[in-house]
C-alpha cells in the first residue's frame, strides 16, 4: 500500500533510500573503541585463527558483494578467497577441510542454491558463516554463526540496500579477522572503521544525485543495450549495474572488467553506445584512475557515449565524458559502497520512464526457493 511505501513511489525508491541507514544499522554496535566487536560470531570465534582459506557462496546482487569481500578480506586478513555462485559450487567437488570457512550471503536466507551449498559444505566439514538480513531465515540456523545486516525488511524483488548492508557486513568481519590474525596494524584498522563508518553520510550525499540520473534516464528510455566497465573494486559495481538495468528495465546490460575490452568486447562499440564506466579515485595508490581514463578515451574515439561515476573534482575525466555523476572522496575499498546507487537509480527510473514496475519486475522472484 501508500503507506507502506512511506510517500516513494515504490518500494525500490524507498529501498534505495534507506541506503544510509542501512549501512549504519548494520554498524551499530559491532564497533567499539576503534575495534570490531562481533560477539555474533559464537562458537566460530575459537576457530577463526586456524582457517586458511574461505570460499564465498552466494546468488545474483549477494553475489557481487561476496566479490567486493574477497577484495577486502584478501588485503586485511591475508587469506586466500575464493568466491562462487551457489549453485556451481556443489557441483565441482570443491575442496574443503575443518580449516574451510564457507560465507554464504542471503537477503532472504531462503534461496534453496545457497542453502544446499551451505548444507553441502556443512556436510563436508567446512566451518560456515552466514550473511544475512532475516531474523531466523534458514541459511541463519543452518549455519555455524550469523551476521546480521540490519537493512530492514526489503520488498522490491531486486536487492539495493541489502547490497551495501552486506558489504558493510563482510568488511566488518574482514577487519575483524585482520586483527585477530595479526596481519594489519591498530591504526589502519581503525582507519578502515573511521571509512566505513563515514559511508551513511556519504550515501546521502549520492543520493542527491537522483534528480540528474531520473532525467539522463528519461532520455534514454529507447535504449537497447547498455554496458559498465570497472576495474578491480568497479568491477563488481560495473556487474551490479548490469544486472540491475537487466532485472528493472529489461535492457540488455554486460558488466564488464575494463582491462578485459581490448579482449573482445570493445568490438561491440558503435556510435552512440551508452557506457558507464565505475572511475576509480585520482588518489588511488595502484594508479588504476589512469588505466580507466585510458580505456575511457579508446572507447570514445569508438564513438561511445560515457557515464563516468567519477569522485568529485575529478578534472581528469571530464574531458572525455558525456555526463560525470560525482561521488564523494572515499578509500579504495569504499567507493563501491556509493558508486552503485547512481546505477541502481538509473536502473530504476529507466524502467520508471518505461513504465515499468520496478517493485516486481516480470519473471523474477524476490526469494527463489527451488533449485
Ligand atoms: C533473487 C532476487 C535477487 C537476489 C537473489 C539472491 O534472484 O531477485 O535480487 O539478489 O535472488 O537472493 P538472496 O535472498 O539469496 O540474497
Amino acid at each position: 500500500s501508500a503507506a507502506e511505501k512511506g510517500g516513494w513511489s515504490s518500494f525500490m525508491a524507498k529501498e534505495i533510500s534507506e541506503q544510509p541507514e542501512a549501512v549504519l544499522k548494520t554498524l551499530l554496535g559491532r564497533v567499539e573503541n576503534k575495534k570490531v566487536v562481533l560477539p555474533d560470531l559464537g562458537v566460530l570465534a575459537e576457530h577463526l585463527e586456524a582457517i586458511d582459506r574461505i570460499v564465498i557462496i552466494a546468488c545474483g546482487t549477494a553475489s557481487y558483494a561476496g566479490m567486493l569481500g574477497k577484495y577486502a578480506l584478501e588485503k586485511w586478513a591475508r587469506i586466500p578467497v575464493e568466491v562462487q555462485l551457489s549453485h556451481e559450487f556443489r557441483y565441482e567437488d570443491p575442496v574443503l577441510t575443518p580449516n574451510t570457512l564457507v560465507i554464504s550471503i542471503s537477503q532472504s536466507g531462503e534461496t534453496m542454491d545457497t542453502l544446499m551449498a551451505v548444507k553441502y559444505a556443512i556436510e563436508a566439514g567446512a566451518r560456515t558463516l552466514s550473511i544475512c538480513n532475516t531474523q531466523g531465515a534458514t541459511i541463519a540456523r543452518e549455519s555455524d554463526a550469523v551476521i546480521y545486516t540490519h537493512a530492514g525488511p526489503e520488498v522490491a524483488v531486486a536487492s539495493t540496500k541489502a547490497f551495501v548492508a552486506q558489504i558493510a557486513a563482510l568488511y566488518l568481519f574482514g577487519l575483524h579477522l585482520a586483527s585477530v590474525r595479526d596481519t594489519l596494524p591498530a591504526a589502519e584498522i581503525a582507519a578502515a572503521l573511521d571509512e566505513l563508518q563515514a559511508i551513511p553520510a556519504k550515501l546521502e550525499k549520492v543520493l542527491l544525485t537522483a534528480p540528474r540520473i531520473r532525467e539522463l534516464a528519461g532520455w534514454m528510455s529507447d535504449t537497447r543495450a547498455v554496458l559498465f566497465l570497472g576495474r578491480h573494486v568497479g568491477y563488481p559495481v560495473a556487474l551490479e549495474g548490469a544486472l540491475k538495468l537487466k532485472e528493472l528495465a529489461y535492457i540488455h546490460a554486460e558488466g564488464f572488467a575494463a582491462g578485459e575490452l581490448k579482449h573482445g568486447p570493445i568490438a561491440l562499440i558503435e556510435p552512440g553506445q551508452p557506457v558507464f564506466v565505475v572511475v576509480p579515485s585520482p588518489r588511488d595508490p595502484n594508479s588504476l584512475h589512469a588505466k580507466v581514463v585510458s580505456n575511457i578515451q579508446e572507447i570514445r574515439a569508438r564513438g561511445a557515449r560515457i557515464l563516468a561515476v567519477a569522485e568529485q573534482g575529478d578534472a581528469a575525466v571530464l574531458p572525455f565524458a558525456d555526463e560525470v555523476i560525482p561521488i564523494p572522496l572515499a578509500g579504495a575499498l569504499f567507493e563501491p559502497l556509493l558508486a552503485v546507487v547512481p546505477l541502481q537509480i538509473f536502473a530504476m527510473e529507466l524502467a520508471t520512464a518505461k513504465g515499468l514496475d520496478v517493485d516486481q519486475p516480470r519473471n523474477l522472484a524476490k526469494s527463489v526457493t527451488v533449485e
